[in-house]
């Protein structure tokens, strides 16, 4: 274990589990669709990439970067659009993959500009939830496991863009982050 982690809350292994669920739903869901599949950049890219492997129909996918987090532990409430879609949405179903939700700002803010750019559906696959966060009102079609409420990092997720390498989930110690 990383020695600025405190416990480790989901393993490789129980990630990789809760992924083959999430995948034959979602395969048994979207039959006969063609999704657009997209990863939300940067905090979504592993588990975008573990999980499209268990999405056994076809799809397209794209990628959207978007923050609101900065360099700090809490949400700043602004989200910026740092790179955004190659592919136009209007009439396709869109899967948004997501790793984390806290707030709900970031998706509420995503969900409304692929609704203004007439996309068929929208919906929401997050590997993460911490509902103990949540400030706005956000339907979450697919959840993997639930959060309590606590800074978390690994597998994709960052403090101060750090352990996304991570290939568990951790929750980090209170001195690596008083420190800075
Ligand atoms: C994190 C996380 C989610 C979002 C969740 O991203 O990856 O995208 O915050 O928080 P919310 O529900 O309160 O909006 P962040 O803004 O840190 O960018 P990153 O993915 O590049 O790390
Ligand atoms: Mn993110
Ligand atoms: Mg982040």
């Amino acid at each position: 274990m990383h020695n600025d982690i405190k416990q480790v809350l989901y393993s490789e292994e129980q990630i990789q589990e809760k992924i083959n669920e999430l995948g034959e739903v979602i395969t048994r869901d979207f039959k006969g669709k063609n999704p657009l599949v997209i990863c939300v950049l940067k905090g979504a890219f592993i588990f975008m990439s573990d999980l499209v492997k268990k999405i056994d129909i076809p799809l397209e996918i794209d990628f959207m970067a978007v923050s609101s987090y900065g360099q700090s532990t809490k949400s700043s409430g602004v989200v910026k659009i740092i790179k955004d879609l190659d592919v136009p949405v209007e009439g396709r179903d869109v899967l948004i993959v997501e790793d984390i939700i806290d707030s709900g700002l970031t998706l509420s803010y995503l969900v409304e500009i692929l609704k203004g750019r007439n996309a068929l559906s929208t919906t929401i696959v997050t590997l993460f939830d911490k509902p103990a966060g949540r400030t706005v009102d956000l339907e979450v079609d697919y959840k993997g496991y639930i959060l309590p409420n606590e800074f978390v990092v690994g597998y994709g997720l960052d403090y101060a863009e750090k352990y996304r390498n991570l290939p568990y989930l951790g929750i980090l110690k209170n001195e690596v982050y008083s420190q800075s």
